[in-house]
């Protein structure tokens, strides 16, 4: 099952905030709610996230009455500005929302009608490449995964972080159904657990051989010389290659230098984000603090305990090994090859 899909005129996502303890889909009637689900996470990872705007869009068209294409374009517009506040750092969000509001302005509709069929096709297309492009990811990255390697993994990238197969996770499924034997540890990803709860159900359907770490226990497994290869996702790529991804990857950047391991950031191209130089131009998205104290209702300290949420950190360019993209790996200088990659070159 895909993790965001469209059905007869309503949007259905999994929802992730029961897995692993339940496969829920819930169905989703207005772009609001769309918008809503990518605030409190029922649909989180970028690429999963900027499906689920397309979607949005074309939800907002679905269930528009406007009576003009003008009409329906201004609601549009306004429909955007909603699925772009939703959550600020995947980039994958504007992209998408600004793919869709670029159908949605191209001259010559005739009807309203037409331009909700238009909307639709865009978004569904925007899935199908998803899924397509994380396999592309997939055979280039699983390269660099030999038999017996242990490889370190940060939240979620999978199946449920994009439409379907994954990005840095993809490449471990690419390695796994090219028949390699290797082991992968799962940082846990405090506070909302996106690598105990997401990562790990998905690995044990793949079969992929797994343990989950406290995020704390990263350098002990490196320092030991057990871990071979780091991957993580990407939020936001900067044109530099500095990139923001979820909290936590930084510290296993710097862990990763200094044990001499390669770390690679796994991304589609519509992650990354030309309009800006650096990752000082990221903006990071500061969550609920509950959701340290108090993770899926579950009290870990009194209440009214003080506590900070960032959601993501920005990793410089000088600690990757490379960026895997779908048309290859992108390596520094990271602002030559990352316009070649927006071009579509192969890397
Ligand atoms: O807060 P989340 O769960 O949306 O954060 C997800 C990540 O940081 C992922 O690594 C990133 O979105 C890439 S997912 C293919």
């Amino acid at each position: 099952m895909r993790t965001v899909f469209w059905a007869d005129g309503v949007v259905r996502m999994i929802d992730q905030k029961q897995i692993p303890w339940a496969l829920e889909v819930v169905d989703l009637h207005d772009h609001h709610a769309v918008a809503a689900a990518i605030t409190d996470m029922t649909v989180r990872g970028a690429p999963a996230i900027g499906a689920s705007a397309a979607f949005g869009m074309a939800l907002a068209a679905h269930t528009s009455g406007a009576q003009t294409v003008a009409e329906l374009q201004a609601e549009l517009n306004g429909a955007g500005a909603v699925l772009k506040a939703a959550r600020p750092t995947a980039v994958n969000l504007m992209w998408a929302v600004d793919l869709m509001l670029g159908i949605a302005h191209r001259p010559g509709y005739a009807s309203p009608a037409g331009l909700k069929v238009a909307l639709l096709t865009e978004a569904q297309r925007v899935a199908d490449d998803d899924v397509a492009v994380n396999q592309r990811i997939g055979a280039h990255g699983q390269t660099l995964i030999q038999p017996g390697d242990t490889v370190l993994h940060h939240c979620n990238t999978g199946a449920l972080a994009t439409v379907d197969y994954g990005t840095a996770l993809g490449v471990i499924r690419a390695a796994h159904e090219a028949g390699k034997a290797f082991h992968v540890l799962l940082d846990e990803t405090r506070p909302r657990l996106q690598g105990a709860r997401l990562s790990a159900w998905e690995l044990e359907q793949l079969g992929v051989s797994y343990d989950i770490l406290p995020d704390t226990a990263a350098g002990f497994y490196m320092q030991r010389g057990e871990i071979k290869l780091v991957l993580v996702g990407a939020d936001r790529i900067a044109s530099n290659g500095d990139f923001a991804n979820k909290i936590g990857t930084y510290q296993i950047a710097v862990l990763a230098k200094e044990n001499g391991i390669p770390f690679y950031c796994v991304a589609p191209t519509s992650t990354i984000d030309p309009a800006i130089a650096s990752g000082a131009d990221i903006p990071i998205e500061e969550r609920d603090p509950a959701e340290v104290t108090t993770p899926y209702d579950t009290p870990l300290v009194p209440a009214h305990f003080k506590a900070r949420n960032p959601a993501f950190d920005v990793t410089p360019y000088r600690y990757l090994s490379g960026i895997i993209t779908e048309h290859g790996i992108a390596r520094a200088p990271f602002t030559e090859s990352l316009k070649k990659a927006l071009a579509g070159e192969t890397l």
